[in-house]
């Protein structure tokens, strides 16, 4: 293990059919003002919002409702959940939804009590240490992908700057307290959200495991995530009830974004960088436009990484190890292309939104420059992205 590292994450997770029985006990340990966040609509539909205003009346909680968060949550929809816990001097945050309502509830509950005259820039932009109270908050996970559920990540777009942001808050103060996930609540989410959740995990676990070239634990963790997740992808779209392949393809999502996979490792995140951009300008859904970067980014960095790319093409495909390394790992990188066509996720931004070169060359410019194995500028962006437009990857 090349890199030092503390690591505590303080989620407790409840999981499986019976998770919802620990919500009350959860709920008794905070105060009695709650904020109850969630989204568009999909919690009344499968019957989960009258079991938690249910479970909530029993412990004689006072709920005020935040509905309507939406996918690519704003800043403006953070900002109107800190006037309600202002004024109504919340004790505890219940997120009740997917990534996106998980991370405003930690957006609210990291700067409500900031009385900075411009908390977004000072969070989301400026990366600044949280020094005001920050509310409690615990989840009940509906939709399967980000990790939000145990991680600080908070991802906001501010539509003023068209900015869409991560800030990753620390788990000791910001993970949610505790999460209940049951696969079934995910049951009802419909095939193209349930595929962009795998595909999102599949990127935050291709993020972690391009880097380095020590020999790393996490690594060898990583690719038992990637394989279960294959194997699991398949029964899942096939049969969206099917219990197993759910409840792993949950599990494997938490425990992808958790921390743990990634400790003692440099990590990339460039794909995500991109994609937060694409998604800023074109509010398409996360983990589609991270399939429609992710090949010809690597295609693009495989050289760079040589070894594990190679690496990737044997282990997690079962290239065989014929012709020389560049070969290998060029078609461990073809079958990649082939998970995501095969299971019927986005090839090309322009199945995205994405509409003409002038979009491509805002999204590139407005990209943070970084990345992993090698390190972009705009115009290595910006082919990319036409790779992606134009299908010539
Ligand atoms: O709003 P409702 O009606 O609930 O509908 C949602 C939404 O339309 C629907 N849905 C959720 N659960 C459902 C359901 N529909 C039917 N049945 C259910 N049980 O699914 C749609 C998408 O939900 P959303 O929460 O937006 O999806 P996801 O979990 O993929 O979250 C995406 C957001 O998380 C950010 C993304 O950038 C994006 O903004 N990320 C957060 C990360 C983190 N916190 O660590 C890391 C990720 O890389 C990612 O950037
Ligand atoms: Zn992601």
């Amino acid at each position: 293990m090349e890199y030092d590292f503390s690591f505590c994450n303080p989620t407790v997770i409840h999981f499986g059919k019976s998770a919802m029985n620990h919500l009350a006990d959860e709920l008794n340990k905070y105060g009695r003002n709650v904020l109850l966040i969630y989204g568009g609509g999909s919690i009344k539909k499968i019957g989960l919002y009258d079991e938690v205003i249910r479970i909530l009346t029993e412990c004689k909680k006072n709920i005020v409702e935040l509905p309507g968060v939406m996918p690519n949550p704003t800043w403006k929809k953070v900002e109107e959940g800190n006037t309600l816990v202002r004024k109504h001097k919340i004790d505890f945050i219940l997120a009740v939804g997917g990534g996106s309502v998980i991370d405003l509830a930690k957006g609210v509950a990291n700067s409500a009590l900031c009385y900075d005259p411009d908390p977004f820039k000072k969070y989301w932009i400026d990366d600044a240490p949280v020094d005001n109270p920050i509310i409690p908050i615990g989840a009940i996970l509906t939709m399967v992908g980000t990790g939000s559920e145990s991680n600080g990540g908070s991802v906001i777009t501010n539509e003023d700057l068209k900015i869409k942001t991560g800030r990753v808050f620390p788990l000791e103060t910001s993970a949610p307290r505790f999460a209940i996930l049951n696969p079934e609540f995910t049951y009802s989410v419909p095939l193209y959200q349930m595929k962009a959740g795998i595909f999102d995990i599949f990127s935050h676990l291709m993020e972690q495991y391009f880097s380095g070239e020590d020999d790393n634990v996490s690594d060898y963790l990583i690719e038992g995530l990637m394989k279960s997740l294959i194997r699991n992808t398949k029964i899942a779209i096939k049969e969206p009830t099917n219990y197993e392949a759910r409840s792993n393809i949950m599990w494997c999502a938490t425990v992808a974004l958790n921390g743990l996979v990634g400790r003692s490792k440099q990590q990339d995140w460039e794909v995500h960088a991109i994609e937060h951009q694409l998604s800023a300008i074109t509010d398409c859904t996360h983990g589609m436009g991270l399939a429609a970067i992710s090949v010809p980014y690597y295609k693009h960095i495989y050289k760079y990484g040589l070894a594990k790319f190679k690496r990737f093409a044997t282990e997690i495909w079962g290239v065989p190890d014929v012709g020389s390394d560049e070969e290998v790992a060029l078609q461990g990188i073809e079958a990649l292309r082939g998970y995501i066509s095969e299971s019927g996720m986005v090839l090309s931004i322009r199945d995205l939104g994405v509409d003409s070169l002038d979009t491509i060359r805002e999204i590139a410019d407005s990209t943070e420059e970084g990345g992993g194995y090698k390190q972009l500028d705009h115009d290595e962006i910006y082919k990319i992205l036409l790779e992606s437009y134009n299908l010539t990857y």
